[in-house]
């Protein structure tokens, strides 16, 4: 008897204990790394995630978000995650093949959607939850897809037909899909980390460029290029993905509200990633540095046609289950 509530003391003084050891040990610390600015859709999306994560778990869980690559740059902060030196990235899913994971490439293939309407119905439906799955035996979770937008192209000279890119070296982000797809243009592709392709720019090492506008305006790349081109040839979004083993051992009700609150992050982000590209262009309009070129219906004809054999040379790399799948939930 004695000794039964001698166990039942010293089990109460150890659960007590770990009590006030949780609370000495603070909020659960999220560090979510990301390397665009601030204001951009993600960079939004980022900091609204963390607000909507500290509000909803009443500060059991911190969010802090480093913006322009302060932590990590591209390649390095996929291995910080792995490592759990970070918990949480949105990487553009240009840059998810060193993970071992090609069939995010698919995303980089030119005019591969045709609108907005066709690239959600991939992401929100079973290709979309088929691709995050692939993230799992990496030991990484991936909890949705935000968005950014189609691609222009920028130089120092107009870009109207693919004879203008004869020769250019044109920085791009480290996807083999992305390389073929300037090779056929007949540029001479650069992968770089985004945080030094705006220097890259600026100091000549290479000529011109494909991203967003909202990516173009918030690194100032307009400044020192005069002419960019409404292109829309390729699109650029991104996975919001955690380090599964932190994820799979957070309290099952703090996962569940976090996941709640990077639902509603992504609704917000998908709101806004238009309307910021169609802000940045008008802004670089305004900047009056570039001049801006829309493409007639011959000059798009003449794109197409330049870019269509990157689906022949990169379907087996990326998978051709995954490429036809795309295609054929977009309706190609
Ligand atoms: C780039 O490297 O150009 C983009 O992936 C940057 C980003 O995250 O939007």
């Amino acid at each position: 008897m004695q000794i039964k509530t001698l166990a039942a003391k010293a089990l109460f003084v150890l659960a007590a204990a770990a009590s006030v050891d949780a609370l000495a040990q603070g909020p659960i610390v999220i560090k979510f790394s990301h390397v665009v600015a601030p204001d951009t859709p993600k960079g939004r999306a980022a900091e609204r995630f963390k607000e909507l994560a500290e509000q909803m778990t009443g500060g059991q869980v911190k969010v802090e978000v480093y913006p322009n690559s302060q932590l990590y740059k591209d390649r390095e902060e996929l291995e910080a995650l792995q490592l759990g030196a970070v918990q949480m990235l949105a990487p553009s899913l240009a840059k998810f093949s060193p993970l071992g994971v090609r069939d995010f490439e698919a995303f980089d293939l030119p005019y591969i959607f045709p609108d907005r309407a066709a690239l959600y119905k991939v992401t929100e439906g079973r290709i979309g939850r088929n691709l995050l799955r692939k993230l799992e035996p990496k030991g990484i979770t991936g909890l949705a897809f935000w968005h950014n937008g189609f691609k222009i192209m920028s130089a120092n000279q107009p870009l109207t037909s693919p004879k203008d890119f004869e020769g250019l070296r044109m920085r791009i982000q480290a996807s083999k899909v992305l390389d073929a797809q300037m090779r056929a243009l007949g540029a001479q592709p650069l992968a770089l980390a985004f945080s030094e392709a705006a220097p890259a720019l600026r100091d000549g090492v290479v000529a011109g460029t494909e991203n967003t506008p909202s990516n173009m305006y918030t690194q100032r790349m307009h400044e020192t290029q005069s002419h960019l081109t409404l292109s829309n040839h390729g699109y650029l979004g991104y996975a919001v993905i955690v380090n599964k083993k932190f994820w799979d051992g957070l309290p099952a009700d703090t996962r569940n509200t976090l996941a709640r609150a990077m639902r509603e992050a992504t609704l917000y982000e998908k709101k806004i990633a238009q309307r910021a590209n169609d802000d940045a262009i008008e802004a670089i309009r305004q900047a009056g540095t570039t001049t801006i070129h829309t493409l007639t219906p011959a000059q798009q004809a003449e794109w197409r046609r330049a870019m269509q054999p990157v689906y022949g040379q990169m379907e087996s790399r990326i998978g051709k289950e995954t490429v036809r799948a795309i295609l054929r939930e977009v309706g190609r």
